[in-house]
């Protein structure tokens, strides 16, 4: 992983975002924002890794986008829930704009299937419906968002697609990107300017026509996934982005799904993708229920973590060593003033169970070692100090009674 070419070159591993996200490395750079990995090591050495998305200077220098990306994110930073990824701060460092996200270690479900693909096979239906059920349940509680006063806020994600559920090793399924895209998308239904690019193949008719949109948009857009990891290829494509939106302002239907895959499923992917949203899923929750109810065998997050591991353990692996060296070198660049080598110190290790210390590729979270080792060296001085001044006492003592006895008066 090497940094992004960047306008702002001071963007690099070790600097620290308002002196709190030091950054690792980058691990991914789209149109609209660069994610690194960052971390932040609290005052007792508690060590926790962050996706920290900085957003590219095109977007952070319009006063209309940041208007927008700052009243989104607001909203997303309230949707808690096991199938979103959290948002959980929000910052601008000299007009830099940028969001710290819970750090999730796993992959996009674009890269599952690509990983899937090139071993001959295609994903399960039972895993890809645990997976896309999975991400109506984070999408239908971001779509129940309430304001204080219990008003829905009809927060509508806007560009789902497999890029952005995102896979844990441990099988759950993560929505990510809440914010930049809907401030993006929403400026574009303001201004009628234009939709965002590249993701028209996910995107609901009512969102080509300049529509406002409701939670049913994304309904659709799961729509088109569930139909493209069945059939293998995606239902409204073309080679130029006019003639997609031509299929989609038309109702042009999709291609029908291959004959092997069963029709209560084909059925849910048809109902997701109709046109005319009031005959769609009324919510994700509806479709939630209708996937839950095709498996034909009970399937777990522990069988989607299962199948991850069989299917891109490679991949995942390189990522976690690469987070790990990230690591290894931002503590290398802190120097020994920031977290001791106990290679260096071995003088202290029987002292308690030092030798036990973690290490610290351990991630995501790690505990470090500063906080002890500090603790052991002042203990050592400690120790040292005392000695030396009950020496010095045992020797005036004597000196003292020596004199002593010597100048008694008889
Ligand atoms: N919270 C996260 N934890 C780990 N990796 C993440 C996280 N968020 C994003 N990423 C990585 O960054 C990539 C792009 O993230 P995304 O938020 O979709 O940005 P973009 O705006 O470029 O679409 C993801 O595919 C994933 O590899
Ligand atoms: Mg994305």
């Amino acid at each position: 992983m090497s940094p992004p070419a960047s306008s702002q070159p001071h963007l690099a591993p070790g600097y620290r975002l308002d002196q709190r996200y030091e950054l690792l490395a980058p691990v991914a750079q789209g149109g609209m924002a660069v994610v690194w990995v960052a971390r932040v090591v609290g005052k007792l050495g508690l060590e926790k890794l962050y996706a920290v998305k900085t957003i590219l200077p095109h977007l952070s220098g319009d006063p209309a986008f940041r208007t927008m990306f700052l009243d989104e994110a607001k909203i997303a930073s309230r949707i808690r829930h096991p199938n979103v990824v959290a948002l959980e701060d929000l910052g601008e460092e000299n007009g830099q704009l940028y969001m710290a996200l819970e750090w999730v270690h796993g992959d996009a479900l674009n890269r599952l299937s690509a990983d899937v693909k090139s071993r001959g096979a295609s994903i399960p239906p039972n895993i890809l419906l645990r997976i896309l059920a999975d991400a109506c349940a984070g999408l239908h509680a971001a779509h129940e968002l309430r304001d204080d006063t219990g008003s829905l806020l009809n927060v509508v994600h806007r560009d789902i697609s497999p890029q952005n559920l995102l896979i844990t090793t441990s099988g759950v399924t993560k929505v990510i990107d809440f914010g930049i895209a809907t401030a993006v998308d929403r400026m574009a239904e303001k201004t009628k300017k234009g939709l965002l690019k590249g993701k028209l193949q996910y995107a609901a008719p009512e969102q080509v026509r300049m529509q406002k949109v409701d939670r049913r948009a994304d309904v659709w857009a799961l729509g088109v996934i569930l139909y493209e990891y069945l059939s293998g290829r995606l239902p409204f494509d073309a080679e130029r982005d006019l003639d997609i939106v031509e299929m989609l302002a038309t109702e042009t239907p999709p291609p029908a799904l291959p004959p092997h895959i069963p029709p209560n499923l084909a059925n849910v992917a048809l109902t997701a993708l109709r046109p005319r949203r009031d005959e769609r899923f009324p919510s994700a929750l509806d479709m939630q229920r209708a996937l839950e109810a095709c498996l034909t065998a009970p399937t777990t997050t522990t069988d989607v973590a299962t199948f991850l591991q069989e299917n891109m353990a490679s991949r995942l692996e390189t990522r976690r060593r690469e987070i790990a060296d990230a690591v290894r070198a931002a503590d290398e660049r802190a120097g020994s003033a920031y977290r001791p080598r106990l290679a260096s110190i071995p003088e202290l290790l029987p002292i308690g169970d030092s030798a036990s210390l973690p290490e610290s590729t351990d991630l995501p979270s790690t505990v470090t070692a500063p906080t002890r080792v500090t603790q052991l060296t002042r203990d050592h001085w400690v120790a040292m100090v005392v000695a030396i001044i009950v020496t010095a006492s045992v020797w005036a003592a004597i000196l003292f009674v020596l004199s002593g006895g010597m100048s008694r008066p008889r």
